[in-house]
């Protein structure tokens, strides 16, 4: 069943249920099932027979840990959550089929009220193991930190980031709402740079980028940190290039901050380089990125 479908088939009491778990959790990655009960507001045998299907939805875990009876919230049972924040909060009406996935994140197409298309992005720290490395900092790795609040504080990193870009006129998606582990943007109806397509004017895209990085760096005050073409969606109606998936990046007076926009702007120009045949030299690009516009 995909998540909207299954989001609809929950009733009220589930979302009591997974909601007093979730209030159980905090701090922790399980919690005694008479807690949740309590927390709940449903009782007996009507609370056994809503744990029952949550259980079977995958939506929570059991696991008996020194003789008692403990649960666990999934990401799945964290997505039904958010979602139904993100409703009541009118961000999001509907969810559709899947558009992206990546190492730590699924990407949904979501509707607005009103019907604008927005991207649903749900973040999974922690969930998979590491396939590449990638500039999430110590706070998202720390180990004393739970998945699901690792993922709510990179869910919320990436929604301020892009407040505090998008109203500068930086390319990047408009945001929309957040909860928890899950942000709403804009959706971008384009082409991500690795697919490489043909452009018209390559030149003008990779000064867009900079344009971009530029204005983060002075402006925002902040450097995105692992820019390439998987994070470059090139819009296809007029080959406007966004800069996507923010939640590693750093502030400009962090100590890694000038190495990252280093490595930034190299990766982004060598990429143009080779596979559009610019001859933009990459630290020109980093230097001109480096001096502040008027
Ligand atoms: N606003 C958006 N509009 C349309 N599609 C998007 C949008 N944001 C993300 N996507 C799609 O989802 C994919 C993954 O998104 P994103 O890069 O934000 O997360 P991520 O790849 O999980 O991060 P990483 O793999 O670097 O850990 C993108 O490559 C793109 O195909
Ligand atoms: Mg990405």
């Amino acid at each position: 069943m995909n998540i909207g479908a299954l989001y609809r088939s929950l009733v009220d009491e589930d979302f009591k249920v997974l909601a007093a778990l979730e209030k159980a959790l905090v701090g922790r990655e399980h919690a005694p099932v008479d807690v949740v009960e309590r927390l709940s507001g449903i009782h007996g045998g009507r609370f056994l027979t809503t744990l029952r299907r949550l259980h079977k939805m995958r939506l929570v875990r059991r696991e008996v840990v020194a003789g008692a009876t403990m649960l666990r919230l999934t990401y799945l049972g964290y997505d039904m959550l958010a979602l139904r924040a993100l409703v009541r909060a009118n961000v999001l009406e509907a969810i559709d089929g899947r558009v992206g996935v990546g190492k730590e994140s699924e990407i949904y197409l979501g509707l607005a009220p009103g019907g604008t298309r927005v991207a649903v992005k749900f973040l999974r720290i922690g969930r998979a193991s590491f396939r590449q490395t990638r500039r999430l900092r110590a706070w998202a790795r720390d180990r004393s930190m739970t998945w699901y609040e690792q993922s709510k504080v990179c869910a919320e990193r990436e929604f301020k980031a892009l407040q505090e870009l998008h109203p500068l006129s930086a390319l990047v998606p408009r945001p929309v709402g957040y909860s928890r582990h899950v942000v709403v943007t804009e959706f971008i109806d384009g082409v991500e740079l690795y697919e490489r397509p043909e452009l018209e004017d390559p030149g003008r895209v990779l000064d867009l980028i900079l344009e971009t990085v530029s204005i983060a760096y002075h402006r925002a005050r902040i450097v995105h940190g692992d820019l390439s073409e998987y994070n470059i969606m090139v819009r296809r109606e007029d080959e406007v290039p966004f800069i996507i998936d923010w939640p590693q990046y750093v502030y400009r007076d962090d100590p890694t901050a000038p190495d990252l926009l280093r490595r930034d702007v190299h990766y982004v120009v060598k990429f143009f380089n080779k596979v559009y045949r610019l001859r933009v030299d990459p630290e020109e690009a980093l230097r001109r990125v480096l001096t502040p516009r008027g």
